[in-house]
């Protein structure tokens, strides 16, 4: 009971099987929480860069979902985790071979998150942010993959959730336009569930798993079928 006495609402178990809600949480909605004023300048920054990114939409669902997992993340977590991949923005980066490679693998995985250390924060000091800021993003970022420090561990977290939320589409495409297996295809939403080490995100990430793989089956189903007709 608040000292109003008004009763809050029960906070949702996004774990729960009734959880599984398009639009919950709110697209960039923020927690009942004091931000800065140059916080909510810059993300809105964020938002304009990361508009033409070919998975904003997972980008987005990252920044909405660590401040689900972790309410009280710090503001360069939430930036951090807005912007975590968008290395990929920039040419030149690394590239996997999907068909061959593991979705886990070491090389790769370390190239694309250094590199997204490395260019998020100078984007960040061209967009006035402070130094502090800058420089607080990388190592977050550095660890969205595998995780590994707390911080490290929630970016994996909200990774791991949108992209399961975000992207069985994408992932079903990989497989039916020819790019990888439908086996190798199916084990990227695997290793996005199955790698979370942050307990609370990982009971999220797992029923988000659920959907997406079936999900998936459904895309790829389908397609076979209109490929058979
Ligand atoms: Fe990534
Ligand atoms: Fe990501």
């Amino acid at each position: 009971m608040s000292e109003s006495g008004a009763q809050a609402p029960p906070a949702r178990d996004y774990a729960g099987p009734g959880a599984l809600i398009p639009q919950e949480p709110a697209w960039r909605a923020l927690p009942e929480r004091e931000f800065s004023a140059s916080f909510l300048a810059l993300r809105e920054h964020i938002y304009d860069w990361i508009e033409d990114y070919y998975d904003r939409d997972h980008l987005t669902r990252a920044g909405d979902w660590i401040l689900v997992v972790a309410p009280d993340a710090p503001e360069h977590l939430v930036i951090a985790a807005l912007l975590h991949d968008m290395e990929r923005k920039v040419p030149g980066g690394p590239v996997l071979d999907m068909a061959t490679v593991p979705w886990d693998d070491p090389t790769y995985n370390d190239a694309h998150t250094g590199r997204s250390a490395v260019i998020v924060p100078e984007w960040l000091r061209e967009h006035g942010a402070s130094e502090e800021l800058a420089a607080a993003v990388a190592q977050p970022i550095r660890e969205h993959e595998f995780g590994g420090s707390p911080e490290g561990d929630l970016m994996q977290a909200a990774d791991s959730i949108s992209f399961l939320e975000t992207n069985d589409a994408l992932v079903a495409g990989w497989a039916t336009r020819g790019m990888c297996s439908v086996g190798k295809a199916r084990e990227k939403l695997l290793w996005m569930g199955d790698r979370v080490r942050h307990p609370g995100g990982r009971k999220i990430a797992l029923n988000y798993q659920r959907r997406s793989l079936e999900s998936f089956e459904n895309l790829v189903e389908r397609r076979s079928e209109d490929d058979r007709r």
